[in-house]
């Protein structure tokens, strides 16, 4: 069985296809952008994307839509299948591992936070926050995504490190979340105790919603590595009452708080 998740990507995929393709059925060049979308997706084999290719045609004619099997033929007819799989095998390497994800949102948001944790009276304006916050979100948006593409891979693929060969154990695991959370969990602090009146009326929406988008990025990896809860608690012992004051009440359920 292929997962629901390898079908909703490619039923995507073929979707934008769909509307990339509309335009000039006839001439449409084969969308590869689409093509690399689902090989981003899809940490399978050739063989394996050939079923799920097919699976999803028959999924689309399923839906009565009968526009999106044909992009897929035409996607299949337009350039031999075979290269396409061919081009899928070498572009289907292993999904980014846990420590790779979270490296990547540590670089990102470290700068970002920085400016909020360091935020004064003077500059701590719904303006300067806004934008901060969107960015911080995006890059934990796209970090659970790509955790996404974990979900029933091998532990060797989940626990992979950035570099070199050695599998992370859980502790290590936990050091880096933990890192992340309470650097971000900080700055949220900050900004908290720093904003009055109508800026914290504004800006408090914004940080409960960013407390959302840290418990669905907590939830799929706690879910990927198990016994990671237990080591992540005593990590973030500092920020949990910042949790609190958040009313973040489905982070607090998913620390089992
Ligand atoms: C606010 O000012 C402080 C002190 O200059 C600075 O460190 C911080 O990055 C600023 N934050 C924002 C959001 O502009």
């Amino acid at each position: 069985m292929h997962s629901f998740n390898t079908l909703s990507v490619l039923f995507t995929a073929a979707l934008s296809a769909v509307s990339y393709a509309a335009p000039v059925p006839q001439a449409a060049p084969v969308d590869l952008s689409a093509v690399n979308g689902i090989v981003n997706g899809v940490p399978v084999a050739g063989p394996v994307v050939g079923g799920v290719l097919s699976e999803a045609a028959g999924l689309t004619s399923g839906l009565n839509l009968p526009r999106q099997s044909d992009v897929v033929d035409g996607i299949l007819g337009e350039t031999p299948a075979g290269d396409i799989l061919g081009g899928l095998g070498l572009r289907a390497a292993a999904p980014q591992s846990v420590a790779v994800v979270f490296t990547t949102v540590q670089t990102e948001i470290t700068p970002l936070c920085e400016q909020l944790t360091y935020i004064t009276a003077q500059n701590a304006t719904i303006a300067t926050i806004t934008p901060i916050i969107a960015q911080i979100k995006t890059s934990l948006t796209t970090a659970t995504t790509s955790l996404q593409a974990l979900v029933g891979q091998e532990l060797s693929v989940i626990l992979a490190p950035v570099e070199g060969t050695v599998a992370l154990t859980v502790a290590a695991v936990a050091q880096l979340v933990g890192g992340v959370l309470v650097l971000l969990l900080t700055a949220v602090g900050a900004v908290l105790k720093v904003v009055v009146g109508d800026v914290q009326a504004g800006v408090l929406p914004l940080l409960t919603d960013l407390g959302c988008t840290v418990a669905a990025l907590l939830k799929i990896v706690l879910g990927l590595v198990s016994g990671l809860l237990a080591l992540l608690l005593p990590i973030l012992a500092p920020v949990l009452s910042i949790v609190a004051s958040l009313g973040a009440t489905g982070l607090l359920s998913i620390l089992s708080l």
